[in-house]
């Protein structure tokens, strides 16, 4: 009998057509999370499950699915996974990294020029039909070329903005937990600072780190009102790494410049006031969303669930390397 896998959401067609012929499918082919409760009743008899980053993983979950063995996150991000919990119970969690981290990059660039450069008002200027003919003082935005941009995280999505950046004569500084090799600062005219140099010293402060309890409002209202009053803070990581109420009282207030984010703390909330301001650009967690990237996503996921329930093998892209698989006496040797 072929392993039932639940896919939680719509995926792209041809990540789908990768389980097909592998698995018995219940797939939940809506444009909307999944309710919780449709979820816990659907992976009762699961031996995969390919979810999305709107679904909490946690110990409701496996208690809800006794016989799932791995998990296929369609993210890179794994903050909705309880992962040592998964590893306590002999489940594999894998994700999705690499695939997204030029798109990503791409995006934050875009975020970038389009709050510097205020195109979202001059765009809303147009369609309302009041652009008065050219002006020299109107909507005068700031310069990017030459300046400088500080990068929180210096992963792959961060290192790939850097990349970016010295196409833009810019300087980066980064602030990271590991220094990178000094031949990748110097190709990336990047130097590592304390997060305090990195808010103080940057034009455009940009978040690629990941949503943990060390992160959680790492941008509060203290970095924020440190930050250089004509700077920018850009978000296209995870909402809760910034404290919005404080960056809605900084945007207001004028501690900053302005702002762009593709995700929220509360999402799909934002917080009260934030959609008012005009010197913030806001964007619906779109960063990976390519149509090449996002079959990319779903191909890894759909390649994870063959790799481990088809082929015996270890999944390319485990999340927990020291996980023992249920039923097993030993971890897989993955990458190991
Ligand atoms: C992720 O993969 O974690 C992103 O937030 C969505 O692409």
């Amino acid at each position: 009998m072929k392993p039932l896998v639940v896919v939680t959401r719509n995926i792209p067609r041809i990540s789908l057509d990768l389980l097909k012929p592998h698995f018995k499918i219940d797939y939940y082919e809506r444009d909307r999370a999944i309710p919780r409760k449709d979820l816990l009743k659907r992976v009762k008899n699961a031996d995969g499950v390919l979810c999305l980053l709107t679904e909490k993983i946690d110990a409701e979950f496996f208690d809800a699915a006794p016989k799932c063995r791995i998990v296929a996150t369609f993210s890179v991000g794994l903050d909705h996974v309880d992962l040592p919990e998964a590893t306590r119970r002999g489940v594999l969690v894998t994700h999705t990294p690499g695939v997204l981290t030029e798109t990503c990059a791409d995006f934050t660039f875009a975020l970038l020029l389009s709050s510097a450069r205020r195109i979202v008002e001059g765009d809303r200027m147009m369609r309302a039909d009041k652009y008065p003919g050219w002006d020299p003082l109107m909507l005068l935005g700031t310069d990017v070329f030459g300046k400088t941009i500080g990068v929180i995280g210096f992963g792959r999505i961060g290192q790939a903005v850097a990349r970016r950046a010295v196409g833009f004569g810019m300087k980066t500084l980064y602030a990271d937990v590991q220094p990178v090799f000094p031949e990748i600062e110097r190709s990336l005219n990047a130097r590592r600072v304390e997060m305090d140099e990195l808010f103080r010293d940057s034009d455009f402060v940009c978040v690629h780190t990941v949503l943990d309890a060390s992160t959680k409002h790492l941008v509060n209202e203290a970095r924020l009102k440190s930050m250089k009053r004509s700077a920018y803070l850009i978000n296209a990581a995870r909402g809760p790494i910034v404290d919005e109420k404080a960056l809605v009282k900084a945007l207001k207030q004028g501690w900053i410049r302005g702002a762009a984010l593709d995700v929220y703390e509360r999402e799909p909330k934002t917080e009260p006031g934030l959609t008012k301001l005009p010197n913030v650009v806001l964007a619906p967690h779109l960063a990976s969303a390519s149509l090449e990237t996002r079959e990319g996503m779903g191909n890894l996921a759909a390649a994870s669930l063959v790799e481990f329930l088809i082929l015996g093998g270890p999944p390319k892209n485990l999340a927990n390397k020291d996980v023992i698989p249920k039923g097993r006496s030993a971890t897989l040797s993955v990458g190991a």
